[in-house]
């Protein structure tokens, strides 16, 4: 079974112990790639460094809503740059995040760089990540308005209705699905897992976030991947070996990786 996590942050303190060790036992456990994910500019910075260690893991480059503070006109162009990094895939992670800011200021601030980092992947001709909480219509309409559409991506750990991924999988984006569909009261993820097609599902971990029953609570990595497939699987009823075998080869679509490694100058 080949596994690729779309969305890790290995660069987190929770990896500070052992993470020399941990990520060559990831890979050499099944795990063929790993997509780690800049959320402010200093995650930018230790995702590009992991990036240029392991030749297994690429990067993703952006600012999370909750981490906007970071951003000025300086900074915004230095992260631009760094999508021409060897080894960056994507854009991300971007969005907005309510549920953490509550300040109509801030949430507008939020919009606005949200808009600029759109602009950003569009003309790095790159996807991006995005990360939505508590904040669905207006993620939607800024997507729809920057045509994000001619972008591509991935909302990454789903939240909202099924009627709204439908949307997204109309726009052409992917739907990242992580840990949370394996958490029994997780009915909407479920339904949402039913109602999307195959082929526009990713998986991610989220890690050190998010772990899978039976390890919720504890730190996750992108070896507890197999519990995910497992449970999407069930809910598909297809075997955990086409699932795996199909949401690899959407993740590879995804970061426009079809070209094989020869698309980085590494
Ligand atoms: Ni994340």
């Amino acid at each position: 079974m080949r596994i690729f996590d779309t969305h890790a942050h290995y660069d987190d303190d929770a990896f500070d112990e052992d993470r020399e060790t941990l990520i060559p036992q990831i890979h050499e456990g099944g795990i063929e790639y790993i997509v780690n994910v800049g959320a402010s500019i200093e995650t930018t910075r230790s995702t590009l460094a992991l990036a240029s260690k392991y030749d297994y893991i690429y990067a993703a480059v952006g600012v999370h809503p909750s981490d906007i503070k970071d951003l000025n006109e300086e900074t915004y162009k230095w992260l631009a740059e760094q999508t021409k990094q060897p080894g960056v895939v994507a854009v991300g992670e971007i969005g907005l995040d309510y549920y953490w800011d509550k300040e109509p200021e801030v949430q507008e601030n939020q919009r606005t760089w949200f808009r600029r980092q759109l602009d950003m992947a569009r003309k790095a001709n790159l996807p991006v990540i995005i990360h939505s909480r508590e904040a669905a219509k207006d993620t939607y309409d800024i997507m729809v308005e920057e045509k994000a559409g001619d972008i591509g991506g991935v909302v990454h750990c789903y939240s909202y209705s099924k009627e709204m991924a439908l949307d997204y999988v109309k726009m052409g984006f992917f739907i990242g699905v992580g840990g949370v569909v394996t958490f029994p009261k997780a009915k909407k993820l479920k339904e949402t897992v039913e109602a999307v097609p195959m082929e526009h599902i990713v998986i991610e971990t989220d890690c050190p976030y998010l772990a899978p029953n039976p390890y919720r609570g504890k730190r996750n990595t992108s070896l507890n991947l197999p519990y995910v497939i497992a449970e999407i699987a069930s809910i598909k009823g297809l075997s955990e070996e086409e699932v795996a075998e199909i949401v690899y080869d959407n993740a590879l679509k995804l970061y426009r990786m079809t070209g094989g490694r020869s698309f980085c100058q590494l």
